[in-house]
């Protein structure tokens, strides 16, 4: 699939957490594309620089952020950082998160924290901290008016269809999914008199990391060779083939431009039809 080069973000600021690889990565590379000045905030170090690198090389300048979202410090001061760096911040794209599998009967508490703290306690912090950072940005005559024409600044929360419904092996992470829809209703409403709009995206399988490390977790204890149980999860999506990050970063970049400007407190699926709303 390839990304217009429409410039639909141009001289945006945007963070993207996660940015490292897998979806965040392809969601930097079409920001870039796009026009956008992208923070790699990332906690993997060495995929950081890289990251940066290849951004930068599309035409604008990617500031490399090695940071953790569920250290409410570092986000504090990575939004301090990229104000000083680049004076504003226009788009927040929520894309860091962790899965894994556990079953209900079998779940500890660490496992449930370590989830909790990146894909929903970060998640809202880092939505928090760049959210006021927008609004100090907004002109003082229109926060008197209490409302805004246009719009100052987008969020992206991605959350997941496990969070559409409860799954048995994996309950902390549908929790964590279900968490980022409510999230994102209540900060779309929250944050709907300054103009700053809140959506998020739930994809369903995009062949990452996160999948081939899912499939060595679930399918050789169930005697299954390497990559037959993914295989098997990707026969139930009834389009019956996986979606692709690009897709995912499209649906982003759009909801990012003026064109999204009247869309907030939305959920969008993009999962090959697995769930209908
Ligand atoms: N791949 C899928 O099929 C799929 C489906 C539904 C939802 N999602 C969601 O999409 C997002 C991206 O997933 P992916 O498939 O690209 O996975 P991935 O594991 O390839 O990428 C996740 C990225 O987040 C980073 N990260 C993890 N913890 C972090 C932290 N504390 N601070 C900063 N960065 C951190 C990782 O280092 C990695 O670069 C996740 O929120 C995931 O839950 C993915």
């Amino acid at each position: 699939m390839t990304t217009p080069e429409s410039q639909r973000l141009k001289g945006r600021v945007a963070i993207v957490t996660g940015s490292g690889r897998g979806i965040g990565y392809a969601i930097g590379e079409c920001f870039s594309r796009e026009g956008a000045h992208v923070v790699v905030a990332e906690i993997d170090r060495p995929t950081v620089a890289p990251a940066a690198e290849h951004f930068s090389s599309l035409g604008t300048e990617a500031l490399p952020y090695p940071m953790d979202v569920g250290d409410l410090d570092q986000i504090d001061q990575m939004v301090a950082d990229v104000v000083a760096r680049f004076g504003h911040i226009d788009i927040l794209v929520n894309n860091a998160g962790l899965s894994n599998k556990a079953s209900f009967l079998e779940m500890t508490p660490e496992r449930w924290d370590e989830v909790q703290r990146v894909n929903q306690r970060g998640l809202f912090f880092c939505s928090q901290a760049v959210a006021r950072q927008m609004v100090a940005q907004i002109p003082d005559s229109v926060k008197q008016a209490g409302r805004a024409q246009t719009s100052y600044g987008k969020i992206i929360n991605i959350s997941s269809i496990a969070g559409r419904r409860g799954r048995a092996d994996a309950l902390h992470y549908s929790v964590s999914k279900a968490a980022v829809i409510t999230i994102t209703q209540g900060a779309a409403m929250a944050l709907a008199p300054y103009g700053i709009n809140v959506n998020a995206i739930c994809p369903s399988v995009v062949p990452t990391r996160m999948w081939i490390d899912l499939d060595a977790a679930m399918g050789p204890p169930q005697g299954l060779p390497v990559g037959e149980w993914y295989r098997r999860r990707v026969e139930r999506i009834p389009l019956k083939r996986p979606g692709t990050a690009e897709q995912i970063a499209a649906m982003c970049a759009f909801l990012a431009s003026e064109d999204g400007d009247y869309i907030t407190g939305q959920t969008y699926n993009i999962d090959g039809g697995s769930e209908l709303n």
